[in-house]
């Protein structure tokens, strides 16, 4: 089928909005942070995908494998007629889905979710010019606010891979599960992708690479931010900082100003002094282990239908059921007293 016109649920200029509250609220906040959706510009993304191509960032080369080897099964369990896919990106492991789903009855409309309206354009044109029964689907939106636009109908299944939901901290992962279990209907499906607990020696070099590429995707927050609020940053000045925190089991990504400096954000009118060695947090990575998922999934109203994991146990695929909640799942479980409000 030829390539629908893209559903533009968020413009360019909410994103700058929203690029200025970040931006204002972190580097206001003490210690300074800032988040991590804002690497991603074209460059950003670039840096990225060169990340995942480093010898010691295992984690798109685990999924990919674990994708590879259960996505028949992933198709066979859900039957799903519609898959989702949140931060979409170059939708290139998704393919292996694809391939899966694609046979007669099977998927109808594949839905990436992206807020990049260029890497959007270019990844339907060419899953749509290379899978010709599917409708495609692309819809410009934010996915940790607005799920409620995604496409309803059919039996759903939603993927968000990469360990993406690791960027978020505990706190707005249960949000995020509760408001993604109330954008879906009991039956449909969420497939999502994390990062295993592991040895530190594994983990740390993973996010402060050998050949200096994370450290250039980190100070790349501090190009966009110059660029996109008019700020005089100077990347050069920070060093780039990995650490492994134990206790809350994630890779914390920081900033590290060199010397004592001051910057100025003119569209924010604000000026922002760092002292030396001061730290600006600008990722965390959350590493998790099954029962951590399984857990959070289930607090949410999801039941683990399935979970993979590759060889070495480093990346974690797991498969999740939309079960019926609050009143209805009462009902469901006592259908002889069905409770009247
Ligand atoms: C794609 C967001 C999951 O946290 O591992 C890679 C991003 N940051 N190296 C991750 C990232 C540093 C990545 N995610």
């Amino acid at each position: 089928m030829s390539t629908e016109p893209l559903e533009i649920y968020l413009t360019e200029q909410d994103l700058a909005r929203a690029l200025r509250e970040d931006v204002r609220i972190g580097l206001t906040a003490e210690p300074k942070w800032l988040p991590p959706k804002w690497f991603y510009d074209a460059r950003g993304s670039e840096l990225f995908e060169e990340i995942t191509r480093l010898p010691e960032y295992y984690p798109t080369r685990a999924e990919r494998a674990i994708l590879a080897a259960c996505a028949d099964d992933i198709a066979r369990l859900s039957d799903a007629k519609t898959l989702i896919e949140l931060g979409s990106g170059s939708s290139e492991k998704t393919r292996l889905l694809l391939d899966a789903f694609a046979r007669p009855g099977g998927l109808g409309t594949f839905v990436p979710l992206d807020v990049s309206v260029s890497a959007l354009r270019q990844s339907t044109a060419k899953i749509a010019a290379d899978y010709p029964g599917l409708r495609v689907r692309g819809i410009v939106a934010d996915f940790t606010r607005q799920l409620d636009r995604m496409p309803a109908g059919g039996r759903r299944m939603v993927a968000f891979l990469g360990g993406t939901i690791g960027n978020l901290t505990p706190d707005e992962r249960a949000e995020f599960l509760r408001s993604m279990r109330a954008a879906l209907e009991p039956g449909d499906w969420l497939l999502i992708g994390t990062d295993l607990v592991k040895d530190p020696a594994v983990l740390v070099p993973a996010y402060d690479d050998a050949a200096g590429v994370t450290a250039e995707f980190n100070r790349n927050v501090l190009r966009v931010v110059n660029r996109k609020l008019r700020a005089d940053f100077e990347p050069d000045g920070f060093d780039h900082v990995a650490v492994w925190d134990a206790e809350r089991e994630w890779i914390e990504m920081r900033l590290r100003a060199r010397h004592a400096q001051r910057v100025r954000v003119v569209a924010l009118d604000l000026i922002v002094d760092f002292a030396e060695g001061e730290e600006l947090r600008t990722e965390i990575s959350a590493k998790f282990h099954r029962s951590g998922v399984e857990t959070e999934l289930a607090a949410a109203g999801f039941e683990v239908r399935a979970a993979w994991t590759d060889d070495e146990e480093r990346f974690l695929v797991t498969l999740g059921r939309a079960v019926p909640t609050g009143r209805l799942r009462r009902a469901w479980s006592r259908p002889r007293r069905l409770d009247h409000p």
